[in-house]
């Protein structure tokens, strides 16, 4: 049985969709927080136990008979996530998982401007130490919005950001079905994998792709590092939260995000879903 967290999340839920055309429903599990949001998988024949991070017993229990269990990376910036995710990994193994895998991001290291990535590495630390084989998704950074990214240039006609670097922004739907081909393949992912859209791209390049989309002329300006947080909390966003976003310019313009990668056009069996394609269909919908 394959058990996976977060599955009443958007990437974990998407990976529990994928697992389902695959793979009979008896050999599907979820660990939910609050099995109530997971009862259209009950009714498809998915077990569904009650499991959190902050529960190490419930989760023992979520995790048994697993063969292999997909953790979730949290994201509450007020929680010790590394002691959480030491304590997921932990019920795994005494529930006797023989693959852990997890939701980690592109660029996880230690001494980076960007505080995530250091989660993500220590995380694959602990799965390194856990003596159970493991394998860690180092997902591109979700294409799931682009509206916070680019600002207000439907009304201005420019993206005014600070100076960044290249991202493969990834499709988040890609990245729940390459999961759930990692999880049904016969084929061993060991150790940190990357997967990612196969064009990094930079905001100059995104005012050229929102000026074709669009049909007029988008401009980039790069705003200094202070006066863009000054700008933010103009604009209502708390400082904090302004500063968080910064890191990202940060790490982009240093170069932990502008590593490529085939594999997950290769899971697919097609080309991941293009910045330009992520792009389109938000200003669709
Ligand atoms: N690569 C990127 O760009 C990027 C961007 C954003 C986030 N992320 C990471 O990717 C993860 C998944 O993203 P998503 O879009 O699917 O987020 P999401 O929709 O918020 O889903 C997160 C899932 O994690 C579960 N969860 C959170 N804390 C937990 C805990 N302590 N114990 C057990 N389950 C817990 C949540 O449970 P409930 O459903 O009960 O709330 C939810 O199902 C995020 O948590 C974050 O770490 C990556």
């Amino acid at each position: 049985m394959i058990v996976v967290t977060g599955a009443t999340g958007t990437l974990n839920g998407g990976t529990v969709e994928h697992l389902l055309s695959r793979l009979p429903a008896e050999r599907v599990g979820v660990s939910v927080r609050d099995p109530a949001r997971a009862r259209h998988l009950a009714e498809r024949g998915v077990r569904v136990r009650q499991g959190s991070y902050e529960d190490t017993a419930a989760l023992r229990v979520s995790f048994a008979g697993a063969d292999q269990v997909l953790l979730v990376s949290g994201n509450d910036p007020t929680a010790d996530m590394v002691s959480l995710h030491r304590d997921a990994i932990e019920a795994a193994v005494a529930a006797g998982a023989r693959r852990i895998l997890y939701t980690s991001q592109q660029g996880a290291a230690f001494g980076g401007p960007y505080p995530p990535a250091a989660v993500h590495a220590a995380t694959e630390e602990i799965l390194a130490g856990s003596g159970v084989a493991w394998t860690s998704l180092r997902y591109g950074f979700f294409g799931h919005s682009f509206d916070a990214l680019l600002g207000p240039w439907r009304e201005t006609g420019v993206i005014a950001a600070p100076d960044d670097g290249p991202v493969p922004w990834t499709a988040p739907a890609d990245l729940s079905e390459a999961a759930a081909a990692v999880l049904s393949s016969d084929r061993s992912f060991d150790g940190a994998v990357t997967l990612v859209a196969e064009e990094a791209v930079t905001l100059d390049d995104f005012a050229g792709i929102v000026s074709e989309l669009s049909g007029r002329s988008v401009e980039r300006v790069v705003v200094d590092d202070e006066q863009w947080v000054a700008d933010q909390e103009a604009r209502g966003v708390p400082e904090q939260a302004a500063r968080f976003t910064l890191t990202m310019f940060r790490a982009t313009r240093e170069g932990y995000f502008a590593e490529r990668d085939p594999l997950l056009g290769e899971l697919l069996g097609r080309a991941p879903r293009s910045v330009a394609d992520q792009l389109a269909a938000q200003m669709r919908a």
